[in-house]
């Protein structure tokens, strides 16, 4: 496994490596989540390569870029042990020296659900995520559903900008209680992180209504948030059930379009999100 900082020296480790290359970017405090992204990228592609860097651009000012936990220690014996061939784990002056002043805005589909809560959180993803194709230059790009708008963003940036690459979007990966395996899941003490799993808890609840034949976005919307009201600790910032395209809130469902139901919740100061596609 070759390890670097460095872009130049990156480019010429990816130079070296024939064949289909994929990536996966991480922020780093690996988990399981990340390892199967990883372990998808290794059997569809010759080789994988995983950026670990804490993109500052994507937090806004008083988020946790500052107790954001970093790992690099743990994060490359993962790595080493899941047969990736390349890290790329630039500084912050690497990426963004002096001077900089170039950046990606995605419009419509950042508009709504975690852009609104997040102003300017997707500028900074479109912009690191493109930084980083055009340091590795992968074929195939792997991203979780887990943040569902994220992969959306990614996407559409995809399509717009004409990267040649194909964006990949893996199952999440979940705990035992149903709560979606999260960096920021580390932040929660032990009263928190049994009350997290009311996110899951109103994710399914929703989906049972929905395989009844439910097809009313309010009435999901509302039977997510009665399940989160019966968790004290649990503030919800949004509940949606939007479709999956547009991100926009639904009506009525179509027969065929699917719906993405998707909640932000902070459970004391830890502000966890989670989705499900029906
Ligand atoms: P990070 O939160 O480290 O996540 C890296 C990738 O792992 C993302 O595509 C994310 O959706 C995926 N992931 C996280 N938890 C998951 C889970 N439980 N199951 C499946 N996949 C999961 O997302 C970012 O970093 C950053 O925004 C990044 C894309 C690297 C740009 O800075």
């Amino acid at each position: 496994m070759q390890v670097t900082g460095d872009l130049l020296e990156l480019r010429k480790i990816r130079a070296s490596m024939a064949g289909t290359f994929g990536l996966v970017p991480t922020m780093g405090a690996l988990h399981e989540g990340h390892a199967s992204l990883i372990r998808r990228a290794g059997a569809e592609c010759d080789h994988v390569g995983v950026s670990v860097f804490v993109n500052p651009s994507q937090f806004g000012p008083g988020e946790d870029l500052g107790k954001y936990p970093r790992r690099i220690g743990p994060d490359l014996e993962m790595l080493e042990r899941l047969g990736v061939a390349a890290v790329f784990t630039p500084a912050v002056q690497g990426m963004y020296p002096d001077g900089y002043q170039t950046w990606i805005a995605v419009e419509d589909i950042t508009i709504p659900l975690e852009g609104k809560c997040r102003p300017g959180h997707f500028r900074g993803v479109a912009t690191i995520v493109a930084k980083l194709f055009n340091a590795f230059r992968p074929d195939r790009a792997y991203f979780g559903q887990k943040d569902a708008q994220q992969a959306a963003v990614i996407r559409r940036m995809i399509l717009d900008l004409n990267f040649p690459v194909e964006p990949v979007v893996c199952p999440t990966v979940r705990e035992a209680d149903g709560l979606a395996m999260s960096s920021r899941n580390a932040y929660l003490d032990p009263r928190e992180r049994k009350a997290a799993a009311v996110l899951y808890r109103a994710l399914a609840a929703a989906r049972e209504r929905y395989q009844k034949g439910e097809r009313e976005g309010n009435t999901l919307r509302a039977v997510m948030r009665a399940v989160l009201d019966s968790e004290p600790l649990a503030r919800p910032e949004y509940v949606s059930a939007a479709h999956p395209d547009t991100l926009r809130e639904v009506r009525t469902i179509e027969t065929g379009a699917g719906v993405l139901i998707s909640l932000a919740v902070k459970i004391g100061e830890t502000r966890l999100i989670d989705n499900m596609i029906l």
